[in-house]
């Protein structure tokens, strides 16, 4: 009984000093990638007409893809799923289910007519190593239609294969260069300001 407290207590121990090696080590990664926007930068992009469709649970996506709004102009689309996801530790299992069935959530299908744009962000966050069961629906009924398509995502720390996935699920998107954004506290803000706006006048 004794040994197995104590190797339980190892356990939770060695899980706990492992976590935080691997905070300490995404937080040192995100201050040496963010210091490269430590210079105010001004925006040249012009991407034409602008449209960004997003998805997001808890707000991270949204503001990016609101930041990308102001910039360039544009209009905006929300990905919203039929059913309200609801967050806590069964959203873990539940999207694990539906990314590996393919069996995704319903979507709200009144999607924008992308007929009069020339460049279309679409922005999602990463759950399990790829985009959202409810951005992957909207992949699965959406056809952009050849035109310009900006893949972009919000993380913890790690967007696995999105960009992969992204590009090989989004019909006749012609894909540019896509940005990722790890959650990070306000103090970067300025940064991810410069991040933002350095990605769009390369494109
Ligand atoms: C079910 C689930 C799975 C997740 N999987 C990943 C992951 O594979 N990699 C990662 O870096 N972050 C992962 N995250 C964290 C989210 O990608 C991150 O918090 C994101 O910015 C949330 O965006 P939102 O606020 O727009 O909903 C996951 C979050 C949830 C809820």
């Amino acid at each position: 009984m004794k040994v197995a407290l104590y190797i339980i207590l190892l356990i939770i121990v060695v899980a706990g000093v492992s976590s935080l090696m691997h905070l300490y080590k995404v937080s040192k990664k995100n201050k040496t990638e963010m210091e490269k926007y430590s210079n105010t930068v001004s925006l040249t992009a012009n991407l034409g007409k602008t449209l960004v469709i997003y998805y997001s649970l808890t707000g991270r996506t949204k503001d990016i893809a609101l930041q990308i709004q102001k910039f360039t102009n544009a209009n905006i689309y929300e990905i919203k799923t039929k059913e309200e996801i609801k967050q806590g530790p069964s959203l873990y299992i539940t999207s694990k289910k539906q990314i590996s069935s393919k069996n995704y959530p319903e979507i709200i299908n009144d999607f924008p007519n992308i007929e009069e744009y020339d460049t279309i962000f679409v922005g999602s966050p990463i759950w399990w190593y790829t985009a959202t069961p409810a951005v992957l629906e909207f992949l699965k009924q959406f056809d952009f239609k050849n035109k310009n398509v900006v893949p972009f995502s919000t993380q913890g720390s790690n967007y696995g294969s999105y960009f992969e996935d992204f590009k090989a699920k989004a019909k006749n998107a012609k894909i540019l260069k896509g940005e990722s954004f790890n959650n990070l506290d306000s103090s970067y803000n300025e940064q991810v300001k410069n991040k933002i706006i350095t990605w769009l006048n390369s494109l």
